[in-house]
């Protein structure tokens, strides 16, 4: 390993607990670093705020996943094997370049506009105050377990017409396929996600309801349609983005919000802050830290740093998030501050489809448990722990203590 080689593993679970301070780091010496993720593969890690659009949005950084595979060999280190997660899953849009990117984003790019989205508002407050309900009264909860997860999950699987009953199965794959640490249990979880999601599409094909997959698997667009694969593979990556996100804008919002007391009254002072606190919820501590694979098919010069052709980069949303450049003051928490140009949803052409939902589902949540609950933290700040996720930064538990504040 070069002398300006990073391994993630030997920062140890320090760095999961507390990307900060090694990205505060990182941003100060130099525009990329080479990086051994945990299971072995290296990569080029960005980290200040213009480089990160760069890698984001700049074609040179290709997603294609047909090539993916021999460049995955090549980058191990020599540490370990690939995993082998079942292909049927890999052909969604954000492992394809243009065109057929275009194509597969313009199948479903209707149904997730601010308006269409805009027209869930009742359902979304509806399942929250019933999620509310049912912990009303209670001295202590655990909010991801509460409300965080449950409500996205719901919104997600209601819209696309997935049965629940699988729920817990498919929040354990997921977890697992997200994490991307137990080789094993990847390879198992992949499994069986993809013959739960085929199983899906079958039913879809033979028995439509009037939900928006169903119209998925019959519609055609300018006379294109998807085939079985890319169905599959579209399911997977609407529920997983649906189950491994939104969960953590709730969680770690309300988290921030309890840390920063002055913060939070605020906000009880003055509701309609509500949507610009979500984007600095966003920009603080968003629910993405380290991008999706990218890979450069020509050398890139990244600021200072000259990236070979046919390697891996990442882009940390959450380092670019609080580049001092960009967003003067970038480690204070103000839900104040024009938080606006943040990249927790990514940039370009991969810009997070589901932002708008995402920012719905977020506002009604925090906004209906502000208004239902005086709550506090329920467990010293340093006991709560981080998931071992490059990709994601998500809290395992959120401990708050709840009492009612009486009728709305
Ligand atoms: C707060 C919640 C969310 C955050 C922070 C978030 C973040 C992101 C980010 C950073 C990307 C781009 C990744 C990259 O370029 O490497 C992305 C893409 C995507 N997200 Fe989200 N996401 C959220 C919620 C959702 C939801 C609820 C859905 C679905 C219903 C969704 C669907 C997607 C899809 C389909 C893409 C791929 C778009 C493409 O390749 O063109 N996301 N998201």
């Amino acid at each position: 390993m070069g002398e300006n080689t990073i391994a993630l593993e030997e920062l140890g679970d320090e760095y999961f607990q507390d990307p900060h301070t090694f990205h505060a780091a990182l941003r100060e010496q130099s525009a990329a670093r080479q990086v051994v993720l945990p299971r072995g593969l290296k990569v080029w890690l960005v980290t200040r705020y213009d480089d990160a659009r760069l890698v984001l949005a700049d074609p040179r950084f290709s997603k294609d996943h047909t090539r993916l595979a021999p460049l995955f060999d090549k980058h191990l280190a020599g540490q370990g094997d690939r995993v082998h997660v079942d292909q049927v899953l890999a052909q969604h849009m954000l492992n394809t370049d243009p065109p057929n990117h275009t194509r597969l984003r313009k199948l479903v790019t209707k149904a997730f506009t601010a308006r269409r989205v805009d027209q869930l508002r009742p359902r979304i407050q509806q399942i929250t105050d019933e999620l509310l309900d049912e912990i009303t009264g209670r001295p202590e909860v655990d909010l991801v377990d509460a409300l965080a997860f449950p409500l996205p999950i719901k919104v997600i699987s209601e819209m696309l017409g997935v049965p629940m009953d699988r729920r817990d199965d498919f929040r354990r794959w997921s977890n697992i396929l997200v994490a991307g640490t137990e080789p094993p249990l990847i390879e198992e979880a992949g499994a069986a996600m993809a013959m739960f999601l085929a199983d899906l599409v079958a039913d879809k094909r033979d028995n439509p309801g009037d939900d928006f997959f169903s119209a998925l698997v019959h519609a055609t667009e300018d006379n294109d349609r998807l085939d079985h694969a890319e169905l599959t593979s579209m399911a997977f990556l609407l529920l997983v983005a649906g189950h491994e996100t939104t969960v953590n804008l709730i969680a770690t919002g309300v988290y921030n919000l309890l840390r920063h007391p002055e913060q939070l009254a605020k906000l009880r002072a003055d509701r309609t802050l509500l949507p610009g606190a979500v984007e600095e919820f966003l920009r603080y501590e968003g629910p993405v830290n380290q991008s999706t694979f990218r890979f450069t098919t020509e050398e890139v010069t990244v600021g200072e740093v000259t990236i070979p052709e046919g390697e891996f980069v990442l882009a940390s949303l959450l380092s670019a998030n609080r580049d001092e450049n960009r967003f003067p003051d970038g480690e204070t928490f103000d839900i104040t501050r024009p938080a606006g140009g943040h990249l927790a949803f990514g940039h370009g052409i991969h810009y997070c489809l589901g932002a708008p939902l995402a920012r719905i589902e977020g506002e009604i949540a925090i906004g209906t448990l502000l208004d239902r609950f005086d709550l506090g933290l329920a467990a010293e700040p340093e006991t709560l722990r981080w998931r071992s996720s490059a990709l994601m930064r998500a809290l395992y538990t959120l401990p708050v203590s709840l009492s009612a504040r009486g009728p709305r």
